[in-house]
C-alpha cells in the first residue's frame, strides 16, 4: 500500500509539475528510484541466503591472571595437617545430626595432580592457617561442599567463569543445593589429569542424572561408548558441553540449536566413513519443510519454545538407536507414531509424503527432482537478468549523462 501511495504520489509529481517541462528528466528520476528498489532487494536475498551457512564463532581470547605457584613457606604445613587428619574415622557431628568425615588419605592426596604438583593443603584450605580452626560456619555436609568448592576458583578462573554462565551453577543459586559443584564432577583430593575418560565423564553424571544414564546407556552412542570404549562418539558433555552444561530448561534454544551439535559430526565424512553412515542428514534436513523452518526460526526467536521439528524430535536425544533397531523411533513400523505426535491425522502413508533424508533423484522422486532443476536454473537465472539489467541501465544513464553535459556546454558558449 504504502509503495502504491509513494508511486502516486510521484505521477502528481511529474503531470502536475508542468513548470520544469522536462518530463524526461522526471522519468529519468523515477527509472533510477526503480533501479535503485530492485538493487536493494537484491542485496537483502543475497544476504538472506548468506545467513543459511553455519557461521562458526570465533573464540575470544583472553589473558588469564598466572596460576598461583605452589607455596613453599606457610604457617601450619601439609604434614601437621595429617598429622591428625589421617586419623582413622575422624568424625565432625554436624548441628543437623550429619557427620562429616574428617578423615584424609595421604597416599591419595600426594598420588592427586595438586599433591603431585607441591599444592598446600591451605591453598585450597584458605580459611585454615593452624590449630584450633576457625569456628564452622556451616550447617549441613552440603553447604560445606558448596562453600570448598569455590576455592577452585582461585587457580581456575577460566573453568569457573564458563560455569558461573552456566545451568548448573544457575540452578544452585536459584536455590537447588543438589545441583553440581565442581567438586562433585571431579572430587576433592583425588583429582588426576584427564587421559581417555570420555567413559569417566558419562560416570560423573550419572552421580545425579542416573536415569538419563540408563537410557543412554542403551541408545547407539551410549552402548557404543560404554560397551566397546568408542571415542568417536558423544558423551554427555559433547552434547551439553564442559561446564556450561547447557540444557533446555534454562536455555530454551538449546532445544533448536542441538541440530548443530548432531550436524557437528554427522556431516563428517571421515568420521562418518568409519560407520558407514549417510552424511547428508543434514543437508537433506535443511532442505526439507521442517529444517526450513527452523532455520528461519532459529534466527527470528531463537528462545521460544516451538513444535518445529529438530532431529531429536525424531530419533530422540538420550534414546537414539539405529534406524534398524526395532526400538528405533525412526524404524518404519514406528515411524508413524514418531510423526503422530506433531501430526495426530497422519495416516499410515503419511511418513511417504516426505522424502526422508534423501536428496531427490530422477528416478525416485522425479516432481521434486524436476521442480529442484527448474528452481536452480530459474533463480539464478533471474537474479542474473535483474543484474545485467542495472548494468545496461548504469551504462546507459552515464552515458546519457555525458551527453546532457556536452549538450549544455554547446548551449553555454554564445
Ligand atoms: C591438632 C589436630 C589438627 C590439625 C593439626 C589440623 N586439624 Fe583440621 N580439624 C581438626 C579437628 C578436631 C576438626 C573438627 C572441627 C574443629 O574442631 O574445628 C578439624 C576440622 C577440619 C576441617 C573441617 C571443616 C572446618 O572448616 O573445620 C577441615 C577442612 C580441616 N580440618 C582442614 C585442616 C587443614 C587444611 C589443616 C592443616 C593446615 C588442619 N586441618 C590441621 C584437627 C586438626
Ligand atoms: C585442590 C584443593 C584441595 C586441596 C589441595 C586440599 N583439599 Fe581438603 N578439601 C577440598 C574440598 C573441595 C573439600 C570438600 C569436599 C566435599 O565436598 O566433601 C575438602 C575437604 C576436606 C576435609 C573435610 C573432609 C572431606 O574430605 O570432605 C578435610 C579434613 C580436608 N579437606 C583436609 C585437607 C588436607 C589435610 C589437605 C592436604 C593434605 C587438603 N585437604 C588439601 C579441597 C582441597
Ligand atoms: C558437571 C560436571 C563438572 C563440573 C560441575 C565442573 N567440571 Fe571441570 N570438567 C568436567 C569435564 C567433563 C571436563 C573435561 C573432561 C575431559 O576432557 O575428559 C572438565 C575439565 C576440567 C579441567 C581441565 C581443563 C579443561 O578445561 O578441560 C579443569 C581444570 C576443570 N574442569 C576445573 C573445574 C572447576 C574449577 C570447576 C568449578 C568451577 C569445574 N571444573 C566444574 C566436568 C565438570
Ligand atoms: C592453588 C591453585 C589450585 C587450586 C586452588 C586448585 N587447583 Fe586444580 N590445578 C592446579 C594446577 C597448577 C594444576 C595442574 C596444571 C593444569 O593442568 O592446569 C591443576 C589441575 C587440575 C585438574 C586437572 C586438569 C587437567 O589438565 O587434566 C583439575 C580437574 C583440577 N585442577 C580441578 C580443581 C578443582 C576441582 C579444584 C577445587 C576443588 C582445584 N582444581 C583447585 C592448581 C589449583
Ligand atoms: C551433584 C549432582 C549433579 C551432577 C554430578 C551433575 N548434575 Fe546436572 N544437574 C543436577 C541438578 C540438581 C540439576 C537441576 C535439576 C534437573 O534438571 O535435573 C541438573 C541439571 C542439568 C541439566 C539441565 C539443565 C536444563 O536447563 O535443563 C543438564 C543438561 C545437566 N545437568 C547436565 C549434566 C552433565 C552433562 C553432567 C556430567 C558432566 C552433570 N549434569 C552432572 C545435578 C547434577
Ligand atoms: C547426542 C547428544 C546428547 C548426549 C550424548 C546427551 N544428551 Fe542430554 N540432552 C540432549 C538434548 C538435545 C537435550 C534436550 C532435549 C529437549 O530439548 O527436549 C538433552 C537434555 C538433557 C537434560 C535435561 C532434562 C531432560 O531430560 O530433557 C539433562 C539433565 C541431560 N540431557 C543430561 C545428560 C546426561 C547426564 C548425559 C550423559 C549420560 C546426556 N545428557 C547425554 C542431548 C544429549
Ligand atoms: C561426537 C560425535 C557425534 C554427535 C555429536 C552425534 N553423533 Fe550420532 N553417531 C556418532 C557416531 C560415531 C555414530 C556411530 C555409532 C556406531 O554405529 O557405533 C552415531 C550414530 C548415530 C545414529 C545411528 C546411525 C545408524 O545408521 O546406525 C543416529 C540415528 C545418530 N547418530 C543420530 C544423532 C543425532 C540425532 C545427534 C544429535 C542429537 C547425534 N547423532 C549426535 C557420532 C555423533
Ligand atoms: C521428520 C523426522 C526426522 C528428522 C527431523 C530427522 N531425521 Fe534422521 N532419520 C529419520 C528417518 C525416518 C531415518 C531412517 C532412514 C530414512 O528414512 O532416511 C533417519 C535416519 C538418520 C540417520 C541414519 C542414516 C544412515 O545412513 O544410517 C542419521 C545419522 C540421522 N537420521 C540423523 C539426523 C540428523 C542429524 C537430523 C537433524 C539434522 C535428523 N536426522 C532429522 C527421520 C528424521
Ligand atoms: C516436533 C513436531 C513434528 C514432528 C515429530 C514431525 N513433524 Fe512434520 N511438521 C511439523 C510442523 C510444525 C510442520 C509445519 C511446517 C513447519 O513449520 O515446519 C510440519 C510439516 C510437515 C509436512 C508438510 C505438510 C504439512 O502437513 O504441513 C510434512 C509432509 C511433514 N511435516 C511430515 C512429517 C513426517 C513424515 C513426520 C514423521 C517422520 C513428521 N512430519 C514429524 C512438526 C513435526
Amino acid at each position: 500500500m504504502t509503495s502504491f501511495a509513494h508511486l502516486q504520489h510521484f505521477n502528481i509529481n511529474i503531470t502536475s509539475n508542468k513548470m520544469i517541462g522536462n518530463s524526461k528528466f522526471l522519468a529519468l528520476k523515477f527509472n533510477r528510484l526503480l533501479i535503485i528498489s530492485i538493487a536493494f532487494i537484491l542485496v537483502i536475498i543475497l544476504l538472506f541466503f548468506l545467513q543459511f551457512n553455519p557461521s562458526s564463532a570465533t573464540p575470544i581470547l583472553q589473558t588469564l591472571p598466572p596460576t598461583p605457584e605452589p607455596m613453599l613457606a606457610v604457617e601450619m604445613g601439609d604434614d601437621e595437617c595429617l598429622e591428625c587428619h589421617q586419623t582413622p574415622d575422624m568424625i565432625l557431628p554436624l548441628s543437623n545430626g550429619e557427620q562429616l568425615y574428617l578423615t584424609v588419605n595421604p597416599d591419595q592426596y600426594a598420588f592427586s595432580i595438586h599433591g603431585r604438583e607441591g599444592y598446600a593443603c591451605v591453598q585450597c584450605h584458605t580459611d585454615i592457617t593452624g590449630f584450633p580452626h576457625p569456628e564452622v560456619d556451616f550447617e549441613t555436609a552440603r553447604e560445606f561442599s558448596i562453600q570448598m568448592a569455590e576455592s577452585c576458583a582461585n587457580c581456575h578462573p577460566q573453568e569457573n567463569e564458563i560455569y558461573l554462565e552456566g545451568d548448573h551453577a544457575k540452578t544452585l543459586q536459584e536455590g537447588e543445593e543438589n545441583s553440581a559443584v565442581c567438586s562433585d564432577c571431579h572430587g576433592s583430593h583425588q583429582i588426576t589429569e584427564f587421559g581417555n575418560t570420555r567413559y569417566q565423564v558419562a560416570k560423573m553424571c550419572q552421580q545425579c542424572h542416573s536415569e538419563i544414564y540408563d537410557v543412554y546407556r542403551d541408545s547407539v552412542h551410549g552402548a557404543a561408548l560404554i560397551e566397546e570404549y568408542d571415542s568417536f562418539v558423544p558423551t554427555c558433555v559433547d552434547c551439553h558441553s564442559n561446564h556450561s552444561n547447557a540444557g533446555p530448561e534454562e536455555r530454551p534454544e538449546f532445544h533448536l540449536g542441538s541440530i548443530r551439535i548432531c550436524a557437528d559430526c554427522h556431516t563428517d565424512d571421515d568420521l562418518m566413513n568409519i560407520y558407514d553412515i549417510n552424511t547428508d542428514v543434514f543437508d537433506t534436513y535443511l532442505a526439507d519443510f521442517h529444517g526450513t523452518t527452523v532455520a528461519i526460526f532459529e534466527r527470528t526467536s531463537p528462545d521460544q519454545p516451538t513444535n518445529k521439528a529438530v532431529c531429536i524430535d525424531c530419533h530422540g536425544a538420550h534414546d537414539i538407536r539405529s534406524p534398524d533397531d526395532v526400538q528405533s523411533s525412526v524404524i518404519k513400523q514406528n515411524l508413524i507414531t514418531t510423526c503422530q505426535r506433531c501430526h495426530p491425522e497422519a495416516t499410515i502413508n503419511f511418513p511417504d509424503s516426505w522424502l526422508h533424508h534423501y536428496t531427490p533423484d530422477i528416478e525416485q522422486n522425479r516432481i521434486v527432482f524436476l521442480v529442484n532443476l527448474f528452481y536452480k536454473i530459474f533463480v539464478p537465472g533471474m537474479v542474473g537478468g535483474a543484474l545485467l539489467f542495472i548494468l545496461t541501465y548504469v551504462w546507459r544513464d552515464i552515458k546519457d549523462k555525458r551527453n546532457i553535459v556536452s549538450v549544455g556546454g554547446e548551449n553555454e558558449s554564445p
